[in-house]
């Protein structure tokens, strides 16, 4: 079986879940963080090489208040609790995004965790995060605007060289990308960096999708004829 350098997974269909058993919507995230357990694990093992998950939009900070608030605590928790584990697994973390939305202890609780696994050599666990498709394009060309102000020219500028404009530069485009809950959109995620990917669909919800599931779409994924435009 071929394993995809690069997967990612749009985790949705958490506030679906718990509605389904009345709870409130941030009962189906913190649920979710046992599915990310397993699939980080999963990937580990079969030797992914970046597991990227979203875990939240630009556009998601237009939520409920109390909702954006739990899930950002919901977050900072994890950055501690999972430490260990990721640290004893050889686990890289990442997280992308617009850093400069997120609290300042937020920001810290990031930062240390990236520093303390930069050196780990095994799967990289990339945390999408106040990150959206149009604001990563937006900024690389602003950045690349900036730098031909500075040279005083217009620089010149290939695929390559914008993708290391873009906030995943050194990250390979997804090879795969998972949505959850059953929605067949792209939901404003990696737009430039999915020119090529093989997408998945599956009605799991977030909460309840773990190993199995993501065997299955392994499967698929390689039953995928990639053709890049050429003809075989
Ligand atoms: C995904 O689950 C998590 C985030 C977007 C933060 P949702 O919260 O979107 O759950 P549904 O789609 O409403 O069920
Ligand atoms: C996409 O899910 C964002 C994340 C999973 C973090 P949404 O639930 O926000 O997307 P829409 O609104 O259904 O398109
Ligand atoms: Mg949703």
């Amino acid at each position: 079986m071929e394993i995809p350098r690069h997967i990612s997974i749009i985790m949705d269909g958490n506030g679906r879940w718990a509605k389904k058993q009345g709870k409130m919507r941030l009962f189906g995230h913190n649920a979710g963080r046992e599915s990310v357990r397993a699939c980080t694990e999963y990937c580990a093992e079969i030797g992914v090489g970046y597991l990227s998950l979203f875990a939240f939009s630009e556009e998601n900070w237009g939520r409920p208040a109390d909702e954006v608030a739990g899930l950002m605590d919901l977050l900072g928790r994890c950055l501690l609790e999972e430490r260990d584990t990721l640290l004893k697994n050889n686990v890289r973390f990442r997280v992308i995004g617009d850093r400069a939305r997120l609290s300042a202890s937020l920001l810290k609780g990031v930062e240390s965790l990236e520093k303390e696994t930069a050196s780990n050599s095994g799967l990289t666990l990339i945390i999408m995060l106040s990150y959206s498709g149009k604001w990563d394009i937006l900024q690389a060309a602003r950045r690349y605007a900036s730098d031909c102000l500075e040279a005083g020219e217009a620089l010149p500028l290939d695929e390559t060289g914008f993708s290391g404009y873009l906030a995943t530069a050194g990250v390979p485009d997804p090879d795969l990308l998972i949505r959850t809950s059953g929605e067949q959109r792209i939901s404003n995620y990696m737009l430039w960096q999915c020119a090529y990917t093989e997408f998945y669909y599956t009605p799991v919800l977030w909460p309840d999708f773990r190993k199995t599931d993501l065997e299955q779409a392994l499967q698929s994924y390689n039953l995928r004829e990639r053709r890049y435009g050429k003809v075989e």
